[in-house]
């Protein structure tokens, strides 16, 4: 809807155009209606951001789908058991060449494994099992060794978990988990 221009004021004295001084009957600017939003533009207004937060939306929905329809990474074998003795660890790439990890083994029968890169600025991270703690050099972040996730320092996420599977006296890595929490 609408308003008349006649029903605005057109001066802060009220009085008509023809009475206001030269300058003003030059440059008629009235306020009010400089001022006014009808209804309608306010619904257009309405519409137009209710339309680009659901864009963001649905935005985000579609690559959440396309991440997790990306390949499965591949069954990699990454070590032979005797290759990690108790309380050692082990450097190796998965899913790529690109992603450092690395394979520990706490106890006999329990291995785990991370990504190498610290969810902080990404140095490389060192395992201290005497300690069960991983280590970031850069600037003192700690995780716990059983589960990867921060325990002092500017970390806050955990650090992306490798799984792995032992099949007769290989190990192997199987998935890769992204945590957020
Ligand atoms: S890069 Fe690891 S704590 Fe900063």
């Amino acid at each position: 809807m609408t308003r008349d221009h006649d029903e605005l004021s057109l001066a802060p004295d009220g009085l008509p155009l023809c009475q206001q001084p030269q300058w003003r009957q030059d440059f008629p600017i009235d306020v009010a209606q400089d001022n006014y939003v009808s209804r309608r533009e306010f619904a257009k207004f309405l519409v137009l951001i209710s339309s680009a937060f659901s864009a963001g939306q649905f935005w985000i929905l579609f690559k959440n789908w396309q991440r997790n329809q990306a390949a499965a990474p591949p069954v990699q074998k990454i070590a032979n058991l005797a290759d990690i003795p108790v309380g050692g660890t082990l450097l190796f790439r998965y899913p790529n060449e690109h992603e450092p990890c690395i394979l520990v083994r706490p106890d006999e029968n329990t291995f785990v494994a991370y990504s190498q890169k610290c969810t902080h600025l990404s140095c490389a991270v060192i395992p201290n099992v005497a300690e069960n703690k991983i280590v970031c050099p850069c600037h003192q972040g700690y995780f716990s060794l059983d589960e990867g996730r921060p325990l002092a320092g500017p970390p806050q996420r955990p650090l992306p978990r490798i799984h792995v599977e032992v099949q007769g006296d290989e190990v192997f890595a199987i998935s890769v988990e992204l945590r957020s929490i």
